[in-house]
């Protein structure tokens, strides 16, 4: 987010855990960034990393028998919504917040057909008649290009191909004019040009409403045509922010570094695209004080094996947790 611009949501220290039945599982460890009005903010990182996690965490909707927050505040409106009632959540949600979830299955019931399901938050949030409400679903189901939408609103979910369900949940997200919308990996099965009409649905949404995006992927190549900043998380953690252009030119930790390497690259020879990270991430249930991506990291030295290095800064609005980014603290002192 530009320096002094207010930010619409502001997260502070956020931790969240999963208890399996002999373990905590810590996956989500101090993560901390602001979201400025209209911004486009990617979430990026491998699976495991805790991008999920911490985003569930922040609305209050990671599963309540096997997970909660442990800690951190989430400022939005001047109201830390971890300490909001239930009942103010879920208004939040319905129309402040739109959450296009991983799992489909958690955001689509398989017995109401899609014109009501898109219709039904019209009406509760936008209290609008059941007639403009079904008017509106139709509005919306072309929006993401759903070719005619009238009689695919009689429809239900399993009726849809798994692309066309995705932009269905994009859709229901986008209902209530959301002032911030959350999608999670929401273009993994869209083929290319569906995938652009989205995001060039969304850049319009941005510039008409204001709206703020976080968009998580696995996709950098996505990420570098939509997003403002990037967020790199590991371990449940941030390990690098920076602006978009300035982590594809600069990138400084070595994880960020590790994916940029492993990006495809479509005039390259087959293996060059299949490349990956060598070696495994962190069990989140056993982490250790030092950096986690160290058993991975080819420039590790000695100090690496010291305490984890914290966020530094690197650039304008731009930081890194590795020991090879100088510490502000020691400079000063030095
Ligand atoms: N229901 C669960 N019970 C126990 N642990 C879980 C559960 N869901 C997630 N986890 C663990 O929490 C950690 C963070 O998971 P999360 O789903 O946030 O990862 P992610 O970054 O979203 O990965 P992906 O890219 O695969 O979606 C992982 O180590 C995962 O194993
Ligand atoms: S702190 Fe050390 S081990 Fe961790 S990413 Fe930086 S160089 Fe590698
Ligand atoms: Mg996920």
């Amino acid at each position: 987010m530009p320096d002094g611009a207010a930010p619409i949501l502001e997260v502070r220290d956020l931790a969240a855990v999963y208890r399996t039945r002999d373990a905590v599982v810590h996956a989500v460890n101090g993560v901390s960034f602001t979201l400025g009005r209209g911004e486009v903010l990617g979430l990026v990182g491998e699976s495991g990393a805790g991008k999920s996690a911490a985003m569930l965490a922040l609305l209050g909707l990671l599963p309540a028998r096997s997970a909660s927050v442990v800690g951190g505040q989430v400022l939005f409106d001047g109201d830390d919504l971890l300490r909001a009632t239930p009942e103010r959540l879920r208004r939040l949600r319905g129309s402040e917040f739109g959450y296009v979830f991983q799992d489909p299955a958690t955001s689509l019931n398989p017995v109401l057909s899609i014109g009501h399901q898109l219709a039904e938050p019209l009406r509760v949030h936008r209290g609008l008649s059941r007639r403009a409400a079904r008017a509106g679903a139709a509005e919306l189901l072309a929006l993401v290009g759903i070719p005619d939408p009238k009689r695919r609103l009689e429809q239900y979910p399993h009726q849809f191909s798994g692309g066309q369900r995705q932009r269905v949940m994009i859709a229901m997200a986008l209902a209530c004019k959301p002032r911030v919308l959350i999608a999670d990996e929401p273009t993994t099965a869209l083929d290319v040009t569906v995938q652009a009409q989205i995001l060039e649905l969304l850049r319009d949404l941005r510039r008409q409403l204001g709206m703020a995006v976080i968009w998580i992927t696995h996709d950098l190549g996505v990420i570098a045509g939509i997003a403002d900043r990037v967020i790199v998380m590991y371990a449940g953690r941030i390990v690098e922010q920076a602006p978009v252009r300035a982590l594809f030119a600069d990138p400084r930790h070595p994880y960020t570094r590790a994916l940029l390497a492993a990006l495809p690259r479509p005039d390259g020879p087959r293996e060059a695209r299949l490349r990956a990270i060598p070696g495994q991430p962190p069990r989140l249930e056993t982490l250790t004080g030092d950096c986690p991506f160290r058993p991975r990291c080819a420039r590790a030295f000695d100090r690496c094996a010291g305490p984890r290095p914290e966020l530094r800064p690197v650039g304008p609005e731009h930081r890194a947790a590795c020991h090879l980014v100088p510490d502000p603290a020691e400079t000063a002192h030095a």
